[in-house]
């Protein structure tokens, strides 16, 4: 009975630790600096020449925070796909701005897919357009609810809001 417990309690903290590890990891590889490490050059470049970076109300909205669900599985299933990435950067994929411009189109398009599977959701996190009050342009709240309601998002509409469009 002893052993048993012993090998619980073994195990129930090497649960903990991996999950706090897993955790850990999530977050250090969510970074703007660590997107940098290899986007440096192309999106996060442009990233830095856009309102979500720099802004009059000085709000920015980081590469997690359009990338990135919130939620763990969905999260833990972008980051598997991820390898992929780490796989492309070692092919050597995107690693000139010609080859980077040749694919940025299949790249957007691979993106917009995932959001348009999500109503774009990382979008509405920031951004509540039911409460959008623009008196000089009144009419954009009234736009907006109707596309919404007609079932548009976003991205339907806005592309390129952090990088160049394709
Ligand atoms: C190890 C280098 C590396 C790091 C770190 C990295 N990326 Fe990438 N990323 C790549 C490469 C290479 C590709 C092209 C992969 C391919 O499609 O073959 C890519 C593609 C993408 C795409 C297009 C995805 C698609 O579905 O085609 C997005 C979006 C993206 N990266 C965002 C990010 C974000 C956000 C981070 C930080 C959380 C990040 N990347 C970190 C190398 C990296
Ligand atoms: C972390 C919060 C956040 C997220 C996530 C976010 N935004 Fe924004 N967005 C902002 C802020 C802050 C501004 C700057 C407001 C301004 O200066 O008008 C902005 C500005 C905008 C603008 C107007 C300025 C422009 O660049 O044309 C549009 C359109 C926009 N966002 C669309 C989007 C879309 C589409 C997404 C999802 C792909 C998104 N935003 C995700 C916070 C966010
Ligand atoms: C049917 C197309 C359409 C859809 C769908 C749409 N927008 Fe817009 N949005 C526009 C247009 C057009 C403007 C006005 C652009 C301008 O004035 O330059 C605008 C303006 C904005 C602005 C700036 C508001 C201001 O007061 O200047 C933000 C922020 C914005 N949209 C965010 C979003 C977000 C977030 C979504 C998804 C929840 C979304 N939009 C969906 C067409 C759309
Ligand atoms: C405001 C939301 C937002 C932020 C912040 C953002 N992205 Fe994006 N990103 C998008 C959207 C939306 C697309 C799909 C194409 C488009 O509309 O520009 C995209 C496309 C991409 C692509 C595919 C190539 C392309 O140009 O379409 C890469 C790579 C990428 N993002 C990486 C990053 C990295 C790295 C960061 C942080 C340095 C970042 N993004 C910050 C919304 C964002």
């Amino acid at each position: 009975m002893k052993k048993v417990i012993f090998w619980v309690v073994i195990g129930v903290v090497i649960g903990v630790a991996g999950l706090g590890g897993t955790n850990y990891a999530l977050h250090a590889t969510g970074s703007n600096e660590f997107c940098s490490t290899c986007h440096a050059n192309d999106a996060a470049k442009e990233w830095k020449a856009s309102k979500h970076y720099t802004n009059e109300y000085a709000v920015r909205a980081g590469c997690s925070d359009c990338h990135i669900p919130e939620a763990f599985i969905p999260k833990i299933l972008r980051k598997m796909k991820a390898s992929k990435e780490v796989y492309g950067h070692f092919a050597g994929v995107i690693d000139t701005p010609e080859k980077y411009e040749a694919k940025r189109k299949e790249m957007a398009e691979s993106e917009w897919a995932r959001m348009r599977a999500n109503q774009a959701q990382e979008c509405r996190k920031c951004h509540f357009m039911a409460e959008l009050n623009n008196p000089e342009k009144d009419y954009l709240a009234d736009m907006h609810k109707t596309a919404l309601e007609g079932g548009q998002i976003c991205i339907d509409c806005h592309q390129g809001v952090a990088h160049k469009a394709p």
